[in-house]
């Protein structure tokens, strides 16, 4: 079988990474493109990947018979018309989370997938992908823990004095839809994918005063009530002292189970004067390095066997909908029914 040609679009923080895994690490695919606006981003890709086909320009890329695949690492901003260029350049499309900030986007995706129904379409929910909430998830599953009913659900960055997010802040829709979609995708999943009802949210700036010029916050709460009673509480923050710290807690009626309650790097634990430590994740994706390879070989496999990632782009869409409502809820300081 000829390997999927994958064109990676987007080579900064993760697209890197992404584009890394593509070249050596997944089977059945080639990475045989590159697409980014910035110079040094083609040249560092051009350095490390053989018989690339280089592109500044997007429409360019989707011009190239040859690509089977885009893989999108772009502005958040972008996604949703960069995925309906691709759909009608006939190509199948992986694309980094969240599918969009806006619903009548996520809309125009939907519609467009319609029209190609050949076509794939994944958003990259990475944590479905890692090995230990992948174990939850089947716990779950065979009830282990009874019927669940609350999953308590944190992503928290360490805090970064240069700023990067604060520049980020524009596009990445705020901390809610940046880093809470993560959150609220794995309550849905875990949860058996119950319907939202409710969302109240509130927030704070605990460091980054910058922020408050897009209207973010580096620090937010939100719960989510489902239809059946089940509750979703989740916690984001740019402003750990310690690393990047994400973990989920799930509550049953027969019991409870956690995925990374301590976010060690590794299993080194030190005891000395100050007591027992070890040291963190220092950012998402030490944590996730697992699950993006994962998630990128499930995509690929998808595309060769035809077996479902179990990702659909209504999960996508749902994810949106809930952030959008946690930031209206903070920004109106109310809840907001849905
Ligand atoms: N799954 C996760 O845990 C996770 C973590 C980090 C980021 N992300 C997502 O990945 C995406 C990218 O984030 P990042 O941190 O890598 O951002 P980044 O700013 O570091 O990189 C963005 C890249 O897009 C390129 N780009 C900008 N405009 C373009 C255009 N018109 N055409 C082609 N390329 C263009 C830039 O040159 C840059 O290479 C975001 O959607 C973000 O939400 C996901």
């Amino acid at each position: 079988m000829n390997p999927v040609r994958v064109g990676i679009v987007g080579l900064g923080r993760l697209g890197r990474r992404h584009a890394e895994n593509l070249a050596w690490h997944v089977p059945g695919a080639k990475l045989a493109a590159a697409c980014s606006p910035v110079r040094e981003e083609r040249e560092w890709a051009a350095s490390g990947v053989p018989e690339l086909a280089l592109y500044a320009d997007y429409d360019e890329l989707l011009a190239d018979a040859s690509i089977d695949a885009v893989w999108l690492v772009t502005p958040t901003s972008l996604h949703a018309r960069q995925i309906i260029a691709a759909l009608r350049a006939g190509k199948h499309v992986f694309c980094e989370k969240p599918l969009s900030l806006d619903l009548a986007e996520c809309d125009a995706v939907i519609e467009a997938h319609a029209r190609h129904p050949h076509l794939q379409v994944m958003i990259g929910f990475v944590r479905r992908f890692d090995a230990s909430y992948r174990d939850a998830f089947d716990g779950i599953a065979k009830g282990v823990i009874g019927r669940p009913f609350m999953v308590r659900s944190q992503t928290c960055d360490k805090n970064d004095p240069d700023g990067f997010f604060v520049r980020f802040a524009p596009t990445s829709g705020g901390l809610f839809l940046d880093c809470s979609v993560h959150d609220i995708d794995l309550a849905r999943w875990l949860l058996g994918n119950p319907r939202p009802k409710r969302v109240v949210a509130s927030g704070t700036i605990a460091i980054h005063e910058g922020l408050r010029e897009c209207g973010d916050i580096d620090n937010g709460v939100g719960t989510i009530e489902f239809d059946d009673g089940r509750l979703a509480v989740l916690y984001a923050s740019r402003t750990m002292a310690h690393g990047h710290d994400t973990q989920t807690e799930v509550i049953g009626t027969a019991g409870a189970l956690s995925v990374g309650r301590n976010p060690r790097a590794n299993r080194v634990e030190i005891a000395d004067a100050q007591g027992m430590r070890n040291t963190c994740t220092p950012t998402f994706f030490e944590r996730f390095e697992d699950a993006f390879l994962r998630e990128a070989q499930a995509f690929v496999v998808s595309l060769t066997h035809g077996t479902p990632t179990g990702l659909t782009l209504d999960d996508a869409r749902e994810a949106t909908r809930i952030g959008i409502a946690m930031r209206e809820a903070y920004e109106r300081g109310r809840a907001v029914e849905l």
